[in-house]
């Protein structure tokens, strides 16, 4: 940067102001952020993450985990990353008075506990919406849907129960969605084979979610989908089709899913399938051979039955991938067919 002799004269002059005359008037923090971050810094109880919020500094320049815009001076993002944070106790609902927030990316507060307030539907520039490793309880509430500009709700690792609610797919600009290991009950919503976002990915594992796939999710082409570790049961093939040319993973493992495996159709573009344990029937499709990408493939524990197809990146994963079946049989297993 270059500071011109004029600047500094000021830089100097501020100051010396300032440690006269407090609250200083030239901060950059505007007045009601820092108000707000004050508040919620009290209602977290004064938690050591929030040692540097300090009311005698300038909240865009000093306070951890709190970034202002460089033109406008609002604060645009609150960001606590790194492990053992020790916020407690429940969101105050003064995190709604910072309307310019665009990121609230919190991760790792094991003492993080209650339901995501209403306030936060206040926050309609929010862009990314991340609190993982927390113990947030309460459902997902419908209320999300109000925050028209979310790009990503992550709440991976909380303690949230209850449906997922459906509205979440009328959020016009989302593109990822993560609400695994929460303890989510009740099926997948109808209306989530209509994300708008492209590039999507939605994480859905270690939860207790039953019912079947509904036909309509087949309507999306997800990036990455995860279903694991759920209750859920059925058909799981419109998640698949060679119609699709994003879909790179597809993770169901530990469920109940019962399809025909010999009538899919795979994307091409598919890198990982992991479909372990599940009560899937049929045999392995001879067009599996032809996705040439395939990195990861995991078919074990289930009802399968005939040769393993020979071809493209088959015979290259191990024994694991293919045990556990009803009469699998050629390389890589030793029985033959
Ligand atoms: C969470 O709360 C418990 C009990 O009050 C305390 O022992 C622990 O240190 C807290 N954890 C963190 C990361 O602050
Ligand atoms: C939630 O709280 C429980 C009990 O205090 C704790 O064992 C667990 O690690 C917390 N969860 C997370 C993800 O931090
Ligand atoms: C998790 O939620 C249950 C209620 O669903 C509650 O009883 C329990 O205390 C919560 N655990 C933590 C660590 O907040
Ligand atoms: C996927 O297919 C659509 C049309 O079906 C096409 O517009 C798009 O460019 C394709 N994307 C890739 C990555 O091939
Ligand atoms: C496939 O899944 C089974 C069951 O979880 C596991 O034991 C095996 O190691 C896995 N194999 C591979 C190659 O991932």
């Amino acid at each position: 940067m270059d500071y011109s002799p004029k600047l500094v004269y000021f830089i100097c002059f501020s100051l010396l102001f300032c440690s006269f005359f407090n609250p200083c008037l030239s901060e950059l923090c505007h007045p009601q952020d820092k108000k707000a971050l004050l508040q919620i810094k009290e209602g977290f109880n004064n938690p050591h993450v929030f040692s540097t919020w300090d009311p005698t500094t300038d909240c865009c320049l000093h306070w951890d985990g709190a970034h202002c815009d460089e033109k406008t001076h609002r604060i645009v993002t609150l960001e606590i990353y790194f492990g053992g944070g020790d916020l407690s106790g429940p969101i105050p609902p003064e995190i709604g008075d910072l309307p310019y927030l665009d990121v609230l990316w919190w991760h790792k507060q094991p003492n993080l506990t209650g339901p995501i307030p209403r306030s936060i539907t206040r926050l309609q520039r929010l862009r990314f919406l991340v609190i993982t490793w927390a113990n947030l309880s309460g459902p997902i509430p419908d209320f999300l849907a109000e925050l028209k500009n979310l790009d990503t709700i992550e709440f991976s690792f909380n303690n949230l129960t209850g449906p997922i609610p459906s509205s979440l797919s009328t959020l016009p600009k989302l593109r990822g969605l993560s609400l695994d290991r929460n303890k989510l009950t009740g099926p997948i919503p109808d209306s989530f084979g209509e994300f708008q976002g492209f590039d999507f990915y939605l994480a859905l594992s270690h939860n207790q979610l039953s019912g079947k796939i509904p036909a309509l999710l087949g309507k999306k082409d997800f990036t990455y989908v995860d279903l694991s570790r759920n209750r859920l049961e059925g058909d799981a093939s419109v998640l698949f089709g060679s119609d699709k040319n994003m879909t790179q993973q597809v993770i169901l493992s530990r469920n109940l899913f019962e399809f025909d495996l010999s009538k899919v159709d795979f994307p091409k573009s598919l890198i990982v399938l992991d479909l372990n344990h599940n009560k899937i029937t049929g045999s392995i499709p001879v067009g599996l051979t032809a996705v040439n990408n395939l990195q990861h493939l995991n078919v074990s524990y289930n009802r399968l039955c005939g040769k393993i197809p020979v071809g493209g990146a088959l015979q290259g994963f191990d024994f694991t991938t293919y045990f556990h079946n009803r009469c699998l049989c050629g390389a890589p297993l030793v029985k033959s067919c």
